[in-house]
């Protein structure tokens, strides 16, 4: 009698040990597979997995149980492509050093329910492009509330059939001149471009596609008049591009605004423009994306916080439009190629790929290239990313 009931205790034990851990399993898979692929989590979704977690990890809930969460579970690990086994995140977490700097959670976009009291109390004490001081409440407030469709709250709303989404982001450095990259970067499954991103006349070394362009008002419009000479004529537009607006001043609000209303700026600086002329005749929110302040801040203070900001020029200081970009798409995608990037061999190019003449890249204070131009550097060297390099000291690597 004692054995028998020994050995059904043992029994006992061990089903509840596997069903355990199987739960566990999945969770971690599911927790896995969605940190992986939604770049701010909705809220929902959080509570669900905080509820999964919590309902393995306590016994009165498990009492409480359901076998309808266990199923839902497995459902969503079907639904679910495998996780990107090569991906950098992977690679960031056995870095020493990055794996302090990345925060792999922290919100990249921004969409309708940020606009919430707790939002508006740390943000608005903060000024563009961190926060909203001194922006009126009801400017961020209209502007958000139109971001509500699911396109709004990740960067990638259709995954690619295979596992690992592949990025190309490309900076319009001069060193793309006879690179004859076009091909490799389309192959990508998205491409991020910002301001003056001429393609015509260029595909050959910089390619047809663009996924995203990312800007500010400011310099998306300062781009269409300096580099106009060049061939910049118009912002990419097409049924397949995207819009991510970087929010440094109300303009960009604004801006936003109007263009998912589709009427022309009402006030401010761009008052008078019509947003098709820079987003094309579309006006749904699956447009637009908007980065969150508090990514801005991040990419600042862990991977850009320059010596600038001990100077009086600390206040125009942010990290530049390409870096934004760049920094967006180590925080999405599963693999990164950067082109057109500052690397050590700058002074050999031309500013930009396709100015005619060679001319200099200067140096302003809002921006610190060089130390950019070491982060892209030190993010290849540890394999986190690959950075298109030639030139003197790099030409091995330039050429793989
Ligand atoms: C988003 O808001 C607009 C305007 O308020 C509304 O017409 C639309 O149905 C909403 N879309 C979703 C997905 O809720
Ligand atoms: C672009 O490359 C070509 C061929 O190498 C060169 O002749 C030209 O001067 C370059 N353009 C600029 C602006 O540097």
């Amino acid at each position: 009698m004692r054995l028998y009931w020994f050995k059904l205790l043992g029994v006992l034990t061990a089903l509840v040990l596997a069903v355990v851990f199987y739960g566990q399993y999945y969770v971690w898979l599911v927790a896995r597979n969605s940190i992986q692929r939604t770049v701010a989590k909705p809220e929902s979704l959080d509570k669900d997995l905080i509820g999964h977690l919590q309902f393995y990890g306590s016994h009165e809930d498990q009492k409480k149980s359901s076998t309808a969460k266990l199923r839902n579970i497995i459902l969503m690990k079907e639904d679910e492509p495998l996780a990107c086994p090569s991906s950098l995140q992977l690679r960031a977490k056995e870095d020493s050093l990055y794996k302090t700097l990345f925060n792999f959670d922290i919100p990249l976009l921004m969409w309708d329910s940020h606009m919430t009291e707790s939002n508006w109390r740390v943000l608005s004490k903060r000024p563009v492009p961190y926060g909203w001081k001194d922006l009126p409440r009801e400017d961020v407030s209209s502007t958000l509330k139109l971001l509500n469709d699911s396109a709004n709250q990740m960067m990638f709303e259709f995954k690619p059939p295979q596992s690992c989404v592949r990025c190309a982001v490309v900076g319009n450095g001069g060193i793309l001149n006879g690179s004859r990259k076009g091909k490799e970067i389309d192959e990508h499954d998205y491409v991020f471009r910002q301001n003056g991103a001429i393609t015509k006349g260029f595909e050959e070394d910089v390619g047809t596609k663009t996924s995203f362009y990312g800007f500010t008002v400011n310099t998306m419009k300062n781009s269409l008049i300096a580099y106009e000479a060049d061939g910049f004529l118009s912002t990419p537009k097409g049924e397949a591009i995207q819009y991510i607006f970087i929010p440094s001043d109300l303009r960009d609000y604004v801006m936003l605004r109007s263009a998912i209303m589709g009427v022309p700026v009402p006030t401010g600086t761009d008052k008078g423009d019509m947003p098709s002329l820079y987003f094309g005749p579309e006006t749904s929110p699956k447009k637009f994306k908007l980065l969150h302040p508090e990514f801005l801040l991040y990419t600042r203070d862990r991977f850009l916080p320059s010596e600038i900001l001990n100077t009086e020029y600390a206040r125009l200081y942010m990290p530049s439009t390409g870096g934004l970009m760049l920094l967006s798409a180590l925080h999405s995608c599963d693999q990164v190629s950067a082109y057109g990037f500052i690397t050590r061999s700058y002074n050999l190019y031309s500013d930009h790929y396709y100015e005619k003449k060679k001319q200099t890249l200067e140096f302003y204070a809002n921006h610190d290239l060089l130390m950019e131009m070491k982060l892209w550097e030190m993010l290849h060297k540890k394999g986190i990313m690959k950075l298109y390099q030639r030139g003197q000291d790099n030409d091995k690597e330039g050429k793989t």
